[in-house]
């Protein structure tokens, strides 16, 4: 009878046994998991960074290597995260035994030379909660079972050759908030289930990454009009599209959460410039340049508080410079090569963050104003190819960190100023294609002597020997044109 009833117990022991999921009963102990990872060590082909991984020490005490200290004292120290960034590392990832690390929570090996497949036992991790790989030389595809790590909040495989389509099952990650897909050659349309909301998810989509905050796609072949679906993604900070990835418009609502800082869209995009932008006060970096953008830029751009650099050029934008934009106090870099007109408004005297300011290839008239004395952080200055006329003012020998400056193809007139030689880093000057007049100051004659180019052509210019085009090497005297 008590044995029936031990024989019973057995049964119903082992079955339970049989039945628990078993990553429970193969937990692997913190000394497997130090074997693991000398395993791998062994099978790279550069591990001098990684001297400390021996068996004289436990692998807590391991560079990049961090455990969890059980508070109770009565559990057991597990590796929780691996991060080896930048640490020289080269070879392959297959040898990890991903199963005897399904304790990480975090693996960043970022900056390194680790190459060949991500190995679809990756999705072993299951716990992980960061992943980053950016910039390897990983040539494989996505594994479709990364779609199983359910718990992940960072994805990078971006700087990689990453080759195929991003795996539906990716769209189960519902925590994910970055994703960093940039410079691989990923191919292939982003798959519906990425972009279709489950029926019972609400705002549906890439809604379905809801969480979202970093999306970087940039530079894959990814073809197809963006998804629409990414305006329901409130929460973007960060976006990057572009250079053969997605084409069509520029999503409407793309401010929508009031959140976005980063913004690149890159070749390809045309339509006009959302409106939302307007509104978009927490936007740092806008790059739009070398789409088919319209639209007037005095009415789409607004007050950006933090805005530091903005590129829209090479678009088909038009409109004036909006005296309102001397309120972008933080900007340091503006281009704006378009179809611009009317002139350059003398409140951009007030942008003294500005090092490097692209005007140039529109329709600008007037004069240069005087104000730009006070940009005294100025290093490059493109005004060239517009219709500006009068003189260059002499508020511009306070440029003391002038390095380029392009007023060539205008219609600019009178004495080049002395002053122009008191930017004692001018290094490349670029006035052709005007009527200037006179002679050539010599102190520029003797900054010259530091200069990469130095072109007056095309000018007016009296005197016996004017330096004319001097390109490269700009020691050597150049015969007059
Ligand atoms: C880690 O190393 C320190 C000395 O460097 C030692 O005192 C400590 O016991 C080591 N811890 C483990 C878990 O090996
Ligand atoms: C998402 O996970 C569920 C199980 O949780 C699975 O049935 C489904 O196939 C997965 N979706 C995709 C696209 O892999
Ligand atoms: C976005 O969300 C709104 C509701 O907030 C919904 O009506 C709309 O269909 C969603 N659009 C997309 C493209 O998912
Ligand atoms: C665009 O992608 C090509 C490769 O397809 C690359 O060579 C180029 O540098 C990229 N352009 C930019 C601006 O990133
Ligand atoms: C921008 O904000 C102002 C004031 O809050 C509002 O009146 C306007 O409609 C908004 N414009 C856009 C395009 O959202
Ligand atoms: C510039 O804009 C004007 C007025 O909108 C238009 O007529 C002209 O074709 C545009 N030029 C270019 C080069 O886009
Ligand atoms: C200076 O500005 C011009 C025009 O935007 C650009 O092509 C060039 O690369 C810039 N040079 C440096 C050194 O920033
Ligand atoms: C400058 O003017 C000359 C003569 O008119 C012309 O051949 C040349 O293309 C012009 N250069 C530029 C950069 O506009």
């Amino acid at each position: 009878m008590a044995s029936q009833l031990h024989k019973t117990l057995l049964c119903a022991t082992l079955l339970l046994l049989l039945l628990l999921p078993r990553a429970l009963l193969v937990k692997a102990s913190l000394g497997s998991q130090g074997r693991a990872l000398l395993h791998w060590k062994d099978t790279l082909r550069s591990p001098q960074s990684l001297r400390s991984w021996n068996l004289n020490s436990s692998p807590c005490n391991w560079t990049g290597v961090t455990c969890n200290y059980p508070v109770t004292g009565k559990g057991r120290s597990v590796i929780t995260e691996i991060s080896l960034p930048n640490m020289g590392l080269a070879g392959p990832l297959d040898a990890l035994d991903f199963s005897a690390l399904g304790s990480l929570l975090r693996l960043n090996l970022y900056y390194n030379q680790l190459g060949g497949t991500i190995p679809p036992a990756i999705s072993a991790l299951s716990r992980l909660v960061s992943l980053d790989l950016t910039s390897n030389q990983f040539t494989s595809k996505i594994p479709v079972g990364m779609g199983s790590m359910k718990d992940i909040q960072f994805l990078s495989l971006s700087q990689n050759q990453m080759v195929g389509a991003i795996p539906p099952p990716l769209s189960n990650l519902t925590k994910l908030m970055s994703l960093y897909l940039d410079d691989n050659n990923l191919m292939g349309v982003i798959p519906k289930e990425l972009r279709e909301a489950p029926r019972v998810d609400v705002s549906g989509s890439w809604g379905r990454l809801s969480r979202l905050t970093d999306l970087a796609l940039y530079n894959n072949q990814l073809s197809g009009a963006l998804p629409v679906e990414i305006n329901n993604i409130t929460g973007l900070t960060y976006l990057e599209l572009g250079n053969k990835s997605f084409f069509g418009y520029v999503p409407p609502n793309i401010c929508k959460g009031g959140a976005l800082k980063y913004l690149t869209l890159y070749m390809n995009f045309q339509g006009p410039i959302p409106l939302t932008l307007k509104n978009c006060t927490t936007l740092k970096r806008v790059r739009l340049e070398r789409n088919q953008l319209t639209g007037d830029v005095s009415q789409y751009l607004g007050e950006y508080p933090y805005l530091s650099y903005m590129d829209l050029s090479f678009n088909l934008l038009s409109g004036t410079l909006s005296p309102d934009l001397s309120k972008l106090h933080n900007l340091a870099r503006l281009r704006i090569s378009n179809n611009i007109t009317g002139v350059i408004p003398t409140e951009f005297g007030q942008l003294t963050k500005l090092q490097d300011l692209d005007l140039s290839s529109n329709y600008l008239q007037g004069e240069i104003p005087q104000s730009f004395g006070s940009l005294t952080l100025l290093y490059n200055l493109s005004l060239g190819n517009n219709q500006l006329v009068g003189q260059v003012p002499p508020e511009f020998g306070m440029l003391s960190n002038l390095e380029l400056l392009d007023l060539s193809s205008n219609n600019l007139a009178g004495r080049i100023p002395d002053q122009l030689g008191n930017c004692m880093k001018l290094r490349s000057l670029k006035l052709n294609n005007n009527s200037f007049s006179g002679t050539i100051p010599l102190a520029i004659g003797n900054l010259a002597v530091h200069q990469d180019t130095f072109d007056v052509s095309h000018n007016s210019l009296t005197g016996d020997s004017i330096p004319t085009q001097r390109i490269g090497d700009a020691a050597k005297p150049e015969s007059i044109a």
